[in-house]
């Protein structure tokens, strides 16, 4: 099929590329003409593992071709995905000004029927503005402009494999066409019919994604609902791991329990500096924000965002009491991305809590694998060091602020040797105390026993 997608942000490079990957011919569009410059030229502006290749191959078979005038696109797809971001007002909420740019420049162009389909985060009853935009603003008549909703569910760091192997496939819809060109557009995923870029052919072996009708509504509001429970369950977990602070228990064991239960699961558990990223933040905040419109009490939700925001000072605790004075300390920080697998720093957690760490006068130097160019962007303060070792050199304390697993997987004795005094404050409890004793650490992370230094009595 013929699609066109708008905007390229991580949602919209990832779908164009991975519909192109599995047969149909799309055109990327971005009112950002240095971004399409980019990636005519073959660059690929963010860090995802697979997506370079993905987008390679696809042009290399002319599937997938870039245009810095969103106009020329429309008329390059029956099918549209609206893939525009929709950032966060400083209410709360959703900032759709994109999507209603898109809704006037695709009525003026379209020339013939299209299916407009919002990939874009949204809150409910967006679907119904945007319908009525498209029909306010259409200049043709017998041009039909249906509009359906197709939310994403990718993560960033495995989003190439998480678009090619959903666990569903959500489509809100109006009507049977538009239920069948999404049907269509989906078939290859749903049936498994396609050269897999990442598992080079030899996909794991498991249950075909399930595809979901319903109302636009629904699908909208199954996107917020499932993104604003993840976060739930991160932060019921660090709450939890406070208690567990106190109680002298494993917040690591009680979540491990917990997820055995398959009505609870195992993931999403994991206790630490708090969900950060530019979906999880922005879509709690903004579902609350629908909710109170609506006059729905979501206090239980507000109560996780605060939950949230209350990490930096919870770990920063931890830094006071083992490092006693801060100011002027030098301070090794791993991990800058929100996440591992990401070069991502937008609301990333390791951020705020450099910039604490600032505040207080510490000396910080970082190392981050992917995310170093883009932290330096929006922290120039920061000493960035060309390797973990580099971090650790001469440092008081080091801090682990992104479970990069090539972190667990560091020569400790080496970084031992480079540090001025062995301490290691783990805001992610990507390391297990019983190890950093034996090797001679001393040892802070969330929601478990302490590893402290034994005083030298002489
Ligand atoms: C999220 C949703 O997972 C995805 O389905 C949606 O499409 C977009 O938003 P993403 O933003 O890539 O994806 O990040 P995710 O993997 O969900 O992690 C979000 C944040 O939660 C990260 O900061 C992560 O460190 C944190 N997290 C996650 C925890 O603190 N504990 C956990 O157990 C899991």
């Amino acid at each position: 099929m013929k699609i066109s997608v708008i905007g390229t942000g991580y949602v919209g490079l990832v779908t164009g590329a991975c519909l192109a990957e599995i047969g149909h011919e799309v055109m990327c569009t971005d009112s950002d003409a240095a971004k399409i410059r980019t990636l005519e030229a073959g660059g690929v502006p963010i860090y995802e593992p697979g997506l370079d290749q993905v987008i390679a191959k696809a042009r290399k078979e002319n599937r997938l071709r870039f245009c810095a005038n969103p106009a020329d696109a429309v008329p390059a797809g029956d099918a549209i995905f609206i893939c525009v971001g929709t950032p966060p007002l400083p209410n709360g909420d959703a900032d759709l000004s994109a999507i209603d740019n898109v809704a006037r420049m695709v009525a003026s162009e379209a020339t013939s029927p299209k299916l407009v389909i919002e990939k874009s985060t949204v809150p409910a009853r967006t679907g119904q503005e945007l319908k009525r935009a498209l029909s306010v603003y259409t200049r043709r008549p017998g041009v039909t402009l249906r509009v359906a909703s197709n939310p994403e569910f990718l993560r960033e760091g495995t989003a190439v494999e998480d678009f090619l192997h959903p666990d569903r496939v959500v489509v809100g819809v109006e009507d049977e066409t538009a239920e069948r060109q999404l049907h269509d557009i989906y078939r290859p995923v749903l049936e498994r019919q396609f050269n897999c870029p990442v598992h080079a052919g030899a996909c794991p072996e498991g249950p075909a994604p399930q595809w979901l009708v319903t109302t636009i509504n629904s699908a909208e509001l199954i996107k917020h609902a499932s993104n604003s429970f993840l976060a739930l369950k991160v932060s019921y977990a660090n709450m939890v791991s406070d208690l567990a602070e106190r109680l002298g228990a494993d917040i690591g064991e009680v979540t491990r329990a917990m997820g055995m239960d398959p009505r609870i699961g195992p993931s999403f558990l994991n206790a630490g500096l708090g969900f950060g990223g530019f979906c999880l933040p922005k879509d709690l905040q903004a579902f609350v924000r629908l909710a109170e419109r609506c006059g729905v009490d979501f206090s239980m939700l507000k109560a996780a965002e605060k939950i949230n925001k209350q990490r930096i000072d919870r770990f920063f605790d931890k830094v006071r009491e083992a490092l006693w004075v801060v100011r002027d300390k030098p301070v090794g920080v791993l991990g800058l991305a929100f996440k591992p697998n990401t070069d991502d720093v937008r609301f990333a957690p390791a951020i705020d809590l450099i910039r604490r760490l600032l505040e207080e006068g510490a000396d910080v130097r970082a190392y981050d694998p992917q995310a170093m160019e883009k932290a330096r962007a929006i922290l120039p303060e920061v000493a960035y060091a060309p390797s973990a070792y580099d971090a650790a050199q001469g440092a008081e304390a080091l801090v682990i602020a992104t479970e990069w697993p090539e972190f667990r997987a560091l020569d400790w004795e080496k970084m031992r040797a480079r540090m001025r005094r062995p301490l290691v404050l783990d805001a992610r409890n990507l390391l297990l105390p019983g190890e950093m004793r034996a090797r001679g650490f001393e040892y802070r992370s969330f929601g478990r026993p302490d590893v402290v230094a034994e005083p030298q009595i002489a």
